[in-house]
């Protein structure tokens, strides 16, 4: 099968509708253009489809972060919730996953450990938002490459934002 972008996938899956009608649109462009597959879109962010694909996996992502029942038992994980704008918080998850997936966005919110040093997470609400990604990720049919790669971006933050091992 042709590989496509995760873009495609996420622009189909959100706009309920299968690929052929985008191909159909741009099938007079593309015998022009050169073949996706010599295309020399190396970084991941690339590779993921973008700034409105990571925006759409980031949506999806922190609806489920919202009403998981292991990260809301945490009061202070509750207290924010309730507090904290969800769009803003998209929007700042977004810019670091751009960034940080070698897009040309930059990320200009709080460090991982000022952002989560008040809200006690603990080794099993990490493991709880951990699958609640993976979900996502499967959502959205992201491949086994780039889910390796994102699941690294995020492991290699969890030394900032997992705190305590129990509460
Ligand atoms: C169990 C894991 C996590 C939980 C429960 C969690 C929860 C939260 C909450 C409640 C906030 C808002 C805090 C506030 O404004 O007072 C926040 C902020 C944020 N989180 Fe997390 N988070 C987790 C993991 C992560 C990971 C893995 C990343 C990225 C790799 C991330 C990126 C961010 C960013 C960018 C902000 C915004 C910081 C700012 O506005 O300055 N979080 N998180």
């Amino acid at each position: 099968m042709k590989r496509r972008s995760v873009f495609a996938f996420v622009m189909a899956a959100s706009l309920g509708m299968g690929l052929t009608p985008l191909e159909g649109i741009h099938s007079a462009q593309a015998q022009e253009r050169p073949n996706p597959q010599q295309s020399t879109a190396t970084t991941l962010y690339q590779r993921l489809g973008g700034v409105y694909a990571i925006a759409t996996v980031v949506d999806d992502f922190i609806e489920r972060l919202l009403v998981n029942d292991i990260l809301n038992s945490n009061p202070a994980i509750k207290e924010a919730r309730a507090r904290v704008p969800k769009a803003g918080l998209k929007f700042q998850v977004t810019a670091l996953v751009c960034q940080t997936t070698g897009g040309p966005y930059a990320y200009a919110g709080r460090t991982m450990k000022d952002a989560h040093r008040k809200l006690n997470i603990t080794e099993k609400e990490w493991r709880a938002m951990l699958d609640d990604f993976k979900k996502t990720l499967d959502r959205f049919t992201v491949p086994a490459q780039e889910q390796k790669e994102l699941f690294a971006i995020v492991e290699s933050t969890k030394g900032d934002i997992v705190v305590a091992s129990a509460h």
